[in-house]
């Protein structure tokens, strides 16, 4: 493959208010599953069974960021990073769900966020990055309509907490794939299997993500409120209709589905008609509760997809081809390394006119790293990193209101089921020590970044 990157790529050339930063989420760094009175969330039930995770790996430890937060911020610092976007773990403040809040789950993020401010780097909050309290879980988690009261509860007592210092929020990370990989393949915590879970998960979790909006603004309507989507440039395998149809309902699913429905535009029963098994759960008032007029939306891009018509399988009648039968480059996760997707993807959510602002909200990549003499060389993700934000460059010169860009991440963690073994951070973790070395990616977005004036 060609390729894009641009040599002389420059921070400046994005103008002086983009926004570069870096992110995380809690279970995949912090670590301290039950100190200071938090329980367990799904994640800590799930990684412990067995032969769910990579060698049963865990993440007790992780990061161990909830000891280590201030070395990370300090290096965060050194980096030039000055905006950092970091989940709140639900059951470090409310341990069971609901009910009796744990200050002590609040102190940690108050110090969190208090040691950003100090250091002139902005917190960029998520509200939920797939860690429910297990104590939820047990009542029937995001399938049970209740969730709704429960997530206006732990809203609003964040929001009320932090609110006065945290400006950025994002209410949901990636509803399609905690909802897919989570309720429907069973791969990722809580474990939960087929349409049956799927479907009413899925509909609580986009009433959710507009009552979260709505929780904020109401709180305080200078907020900036987002939420965040997966998402992947999917292309027909072949020039055939069954093909385009074929990647017509991946594209509804995989990328539109969220984002319309909290614009109003419904369900999209044509392109998928087993969505209509939501009628079962659908209320009257719900037209208008799964929308919310979002001051952002983040999006997420890792790789795309080549998608045929495949009658066999159900609900989507599609299959992907995979990115190692088709000897392109990929990534250690075996994601296929396409930066044009990215500007592509751009270009189609800046086309919808309530769409006000568009920010990549993570966007990185695995590679198998070495230490050496303290030492780390990844060129491969220094190139993956340039090329992306260069097609980024592209979008924003061509038009669209593309105006921030987060690497994910910050420092290798914990990759949900592919436990330790991919490494996406900037900065390299020697998981014995917990030592923290910048890669030479990482150095090289320290310098990027630089050139952009020094006004944010
Ligand atoms: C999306 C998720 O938000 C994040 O938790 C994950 O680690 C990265 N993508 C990489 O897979």
């Amino acid at each position: 493959m060609k390729s894009n990157f641009n040599s002389t790529l420059k921070s400046s050339d994005f103008g002086d208010d983009f926004i570069w930063g870096t992110s995380t989420a809690a279970f995949q760094i912090e670590g301290n599953p039950y100190a200071d009175g938090k329980k367990a969330s799904i994640w800590d039930e799930f990684s412990h069974k067995k032969g769910k995770i990579y060698k049963g790996q865990n993440a007790d430890i992780a990061c161990d960021f909830y000891n280590r937060y201030r070395e990370d911020l300090l290096l965060l610092k050194a980096m030039n990073i000055k905006h950092f976007r970091f989940s709140l773990s639900w059951s470090r403040i409310l341990p069971d769900g609901t009910g009796k809040i744990n200050e002590a789950g609040l102190d940690f993020y108050d110090r969190l966020i208090d040691e950003c401010l100090a250091l002139g780097i902005t917190p960029w909050v998520t509200l939920y990055h797939w860690d429910l309290p297990q104590a939820l879980e047990n009542k029937g988690g995001w399938t049970n309509r209740e969730i709704i009261n429960w997530f206006t509860e732990y809203v609003t007592i964040c929001v009320h907490r932090f609110g006065d210092r945290v400006k950025n929020w994002m209410v949901l990370n990636e509803p399609l794939v905690f909802l897919g990989a989570g309720h429907f393949l069973g791969i990722h915590a809580p474990g939960r299997r087929g349409v049956k879970n799927f479907i009413p998960a899925m509909h609580h979790a986009s009433l959710c993500q507009a009552e979260g909006g709505r929780i904020l603004r109401a709180y305080d309507s200078s907020l900036n409120i987002g939420t965040t989507f997966s998402c992947s440039y999917i292309e027909a395998y072949r020039d055939r209709v069954k093909d385009h149809h074929a990647a017509n309902r991946v594209d509804c699913l995989v990328n539109r589905l969220f984002l319309e429905l909290s614009l109003g535009y419904g369900y999209p029963f044509e392109e998928l008609p087993f969505l209509k098994r939501v009628d079962k759960f659908y209320k009257a008032e719900d037209n208008k509760l799964l929308q919310f007029e979002f001051d952002f939306i983040g999006i997420q891009n890792y790789t795309r997809e080549i998608v045929k018509s495949a009658w066999w399988i159900p609900y989507v009648q599609a299959t992907n081809i995979k990115a190692e039968t088709r000897n392109i480059p990929t990534t250690e996760m075996g994601w296929e390394i396409y930066p044009e997707g990215i500007l592509e993807l751009l270009k189609k959510y800046d086309a919808y006119p309530e769409v006000k602002n568009i920010l990549v909200t993570e966007n990185g990549a695995a590679f198998p790293d070495h230490l050496v003499n303290n030492q780390v060389k990844d060129p491969k993700r220094q190139k993956y990193l340039q090329e992306y934000i260069n097609a980024v460059l592209k979008a924003k010169q061509q038009g669209v209101n593309v105006n921030g860009y987060f690497v994910w991440s910050f420092t290798d963690n914990f990759e949900w089921a592919e436990g330790y073994k991919p490494r996406f951070g900037m900065v390299y973790i020697d998981y014995p020590t917990q030592q923290r070395i910048v890669k030479n990616s990482g150095m090289w977005y320290r310098d990027f970044i630089k050139t952009q004036s020094q006004k944010i």
